[in-house]
């Protein structure tokens, strides 16, 4: 099962939390691509494989600019993702009270809406509490790994 993480970002740190887990996880699966969503729409889900969304949130609680295309065309051009399993890691700070971690949410939410299924909970982290995303990314990501896996 290949793994692919899907990454929405404006200043990199989804990024490094991707390629913190492309390293750390290849134990668990051998195929992992990390793709920057840069304008891609609904079409990434296509492929066969376990999805994994990592994005931040911006503006008032919007997705990324990045991950822009992706977030419309699951409302613009809507289909049924029914074969599709996927986690989410929403990074977020919680100075923003009213709408934190609303990237990873917002997508969860679309991605529900069209009959994905989300495997566990929505995983945030909180920029403001001092810890490293990267490492916190990557152990509950290999938790998460393990209840995908198993369910294959
Ligand atoms: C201008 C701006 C707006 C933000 N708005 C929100 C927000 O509405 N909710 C939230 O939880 N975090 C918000 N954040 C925090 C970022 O999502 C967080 O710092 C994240 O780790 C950045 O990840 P990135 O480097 O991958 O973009 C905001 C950050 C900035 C700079």
């Amino acid at each position: 099962m290949k793994l692919k993480i899907l990454v929405g970002t404006m200043t990199s740190t989804a990024h490094y939390v991707a390629q913190a887990i492309q390293m750390d996880c290849a134990d668990l699966v051998s195929d992992i691509e990390v793709c920057l969503l840069d304008g891609l729409d609904i079409r990434v889900l296509d492929e066969d494989a376990l999805y994994l969304i990592c994005t931040s949130t911006y503006g008032s609680g919007d997705v990324p600019d990045n991950a822009r295309v992706l977030y419309d065309s699951l409302d613009t051009q809507p289909k049924y993702l029914g074969q599709v399993r996927y986690g989410v890691i929403a990074l977020g700070d919680r100075t923003y009270l009213q709408t934190f971690c609303f990237g990873g949410k917002k997508m969860d939410e679309r991605l529900q809406g069209l009959g994905a299924q989300r495997v566990g909970e929505v995983w945030c982290h909180d920029a403001s509490a001092g810890t490293l995303a990267e490492t916190e990314g990557t152990a509950w990501c290999r938790d998460w790994l393990a209840q995908a896996l198993s369910m294959v």
